[in-house]
């Protein structure tokens, strides 16, 4: 199967009551310990891309190539995704144009009036090309690549105008931070999110900052419209801890140990597990 859009997993995940996870990727290792498990779990997934890493993978064309010829190589038969995080205006043209099939249009730090112009002309586009689009409200907390945000509340009102103009999924500001969580973190903010999903009558809701909230704000979350859940840092500091300790142990330095295919193998499995004990948790194994 070829990229298909994060509509109707979407769609089911609401109805089914669970949540789809978005897991950022950022080069081949990832893409694959991804694919993998998704294939071997039976779970769909979206692949999620920052201009950032975008721009690290050599542009949106080669990222789009890259997952499409993965998906025929590695004969990936569950829905995938190929989600744009955080596009700018620009950048998510030019991800339509490379071919993926998802595309956040980020207007979350515009005034509202042009967030919205803005939103309603990617409807139109992904309409179009039935592509999903996921539109932000009020900015997500913490940073990433470069876009920091202050831990807003987004307002539910705003969110059911973005909402009305026909998105696929919508992510709004509920007490969620990219990263590491302080430790003087408040927790999701439930109270906005049971109004944010009143508002917007069961459109799927997108949770930024999947990293580190605990399994039982996670699972509120999605009894709560919550279909997608983002997932990035985690997956990072499982890759760099267990890369850390292959080389710590010494074993790039025993035999062909600095082979890079030996030395990127235990962050590759830490990444498989990780994303595993994320689709457990979000409830999504065998639903694909
Ligand atoms: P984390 O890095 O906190 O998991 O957040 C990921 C994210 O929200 C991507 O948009």
């Amino acid at each position: 199967m070829g990229l298909v859009s994060a509509k109707e997993m979407l769609n089911k995940a609401v109805a089914g009551g669970y949540a789809v996870g978005h897991f950022n990727i950022n080069n081949l290792e990832w893409t694959k310990a991804i694919l993998q498990t998704a294939q071997e779990l039976q779970s769909p997934v979206i692949l999620g891309v920052s201009e950032g890493a975008a721009k690290y993978m050599c542009g949106y064309t080669t990222v789009a190539s890259m997952v499409k010829a993965m998906l025929e190589e590695l004969n990936i038969t569950v829905p995938v995704a190929l989600h744009l995080d955080h596009g700018t205006y620009e950048g998510a043209k030019k991800a339509i144009a490379a071919g993926f099939s998802s595309i956040q249009y980020d207007g979350g730090h515009a005034p509202i009036e042009e967030n919205l112009q803005k939103t309603a002309e990617f409807v139109k586009i992904c309409e179009e090309k039935g592509l999903s689009l996921e539109a932000e409200v009020g900015s997500i907390g913490g940073e990433e690549d470069g876009v920091i945000g202050a831990g807003e509340l987004a307002d539910p009102v705003q969110c059911k105008t973005i909402a009305d103009l026909g998105i696929t999924m919508l992510a709004a500001g509920i007490g969620n931070i990219h990263g590491k969580y302080p430790a003087n973190w408040q927790g999701l903010n439930f109270e906005v999110l049971s109004q944010i999903h009143n508002a917007c009558s069961g459109k799927p809701l997108v949770l930024h900052g999947g990293t580190g909230i605990p399994a039982d704000m996670v699972k509120k979350a999605i009894s709560l419209g919550v279909a997608k859940v983002n997932v990035n840092t985690e997956c990072q500091l499982a890759f760099a801890a267990a890369t850390r300790k292959y080389i710590e142990e010494g074993k790039d330095e025993q035999g062909k140990g600095y082979d890079p295919r030996k030395l990127l193998a235990p962050g590759f499995q830490a990444i498989k597990d990780t994303v595993k004990e994320k689709m457990e948790l979000f409830g999504s194994i065998g639903k694909a």
